[in-house]
């Protein structure tokens, strides 16, 4: 990661993934948000604003409208670092390679950044080896899993000789998880964190510590907390289907948050997850 101190939007934060491959460190996530006008706007919104990072997953069904929301922003394809990921269904039936084709054409792309095996569902070891393939293929830059823990990782990394490039696990203030991300730091995996302000209908973003920081450099609860992840290092996915709000999730870089404040982010945790459990998932 660059000095901080010097950047100014979206696009120039950037991380070098263990393969070489350059990521925005700050990008847009689409979780929950519908096919169509919504998804569109948000997309083209963040692309507008500065953002070059885009992550989706084929079960969010809204492939689609991401593809067209980068053909309307203006951006070229190619400035822009496209996420999605390979579903449980398609892991359990061996289906990797189709469902990797079938997500390129809903986004109406012929590469992808970054493919991820969404959750640790049985079967996903061969999925593993059919991304390897896409990878080889370069038809992915870049390949990883999400919901992956630590043993998972391990057993990955014992019958597999091409490593992930990142795990995309739940992580936030009010869940910090830093067990998992210094493990997965630990096996030179970069980190991305989903639900990073809390996840839909949270109450992290009211916390009032959060708001006596902002309010100390003009910024707002969730910029702070965007800025936190920044400078933990890992790469960050704030969801936002507002406009104002995407942008203002981007305007992170004229401020910077010092020891304690970092420290005391850090002890919002409750050690209580959003989302599912990857050991007890049903899905
Ligand atoms: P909305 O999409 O209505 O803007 P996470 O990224 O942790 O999943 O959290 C996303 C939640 O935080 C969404 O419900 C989103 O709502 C809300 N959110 C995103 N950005 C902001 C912001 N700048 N201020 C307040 N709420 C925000």
């Amino acid at each position: 990661m660059q000095n901080m101190q010097e950047l100014r939007q979206a696009s120039d934060a950037t991380i070098t993934l263990n393969n070489g491959v350059t990521i925005p460190q700050l990008g847009l996530g689409v979780f929950q948000t519908p096919q169509g006008e919504e998804t569109i706007g948000a997309v083209r919104s963040a692309l507008q604003a500065g953002y070059r990072h885009i992550d989706t997953a084929m079960i969010y069904r809204n492939e689609e409208s991401v593809g067209e929301g980068i053909r309307q922003s203006g951006v070229d394809r190619r400035d822009v670092f496209l996420t999605t990921k390979l579903w449980n269904d398609d892991i359990r039936a061996g289906k990797a390679r189709e469902a990797c084709y079938r997500s390129m054409d809903r986004l109406g792309v012929d590469y992808l950044d970054l493919y991820l095996i969404h959750w640790p569902a049985d079967g996903w070891e061969q999925a593993w080896e059919q991304m390897v393939e896409l990878y080889r293929e370069r038809r992915v830059r870049a390949i990883g899993v999400s919901n992956f823990q630590q043993h998972h990782l391990e057993s990955l990394l014992a019958m597999s000789g091409t490593k992930p490039q990142v795990d995309q696990i739940e992580s936030s203030p009010q869940f910090v998880n830093q067990e998992l991300v210094d493990a997965v730091h630990a096996k030179r995996i970069d980190v991305e964190a989903y639900s990073p302000l809390g996840g839909t209908g949270g109450s992290l973003l009211s916390d009032p510590l959060l708001a006596r920081i902002g309010e100390q450099y003009g910024k707002s609860p969730a910029q702070v907390v965007i800025r936190w992840h920044l400078q933990r290092g890992v790469i960050v996915l704030p969801k936002s289907t507002h406009a104002e709000r995407i942008r203002q999730n981007s305007d992170v870089f004229d401020f910077a948050l010092d020891d304690a404040q970092m420290r005391a982010i850090a002890a919002l945790d409750t050690g209580h997850r959003n989302g599912a459990d990857p050991d007890h998932f049903d899905f």
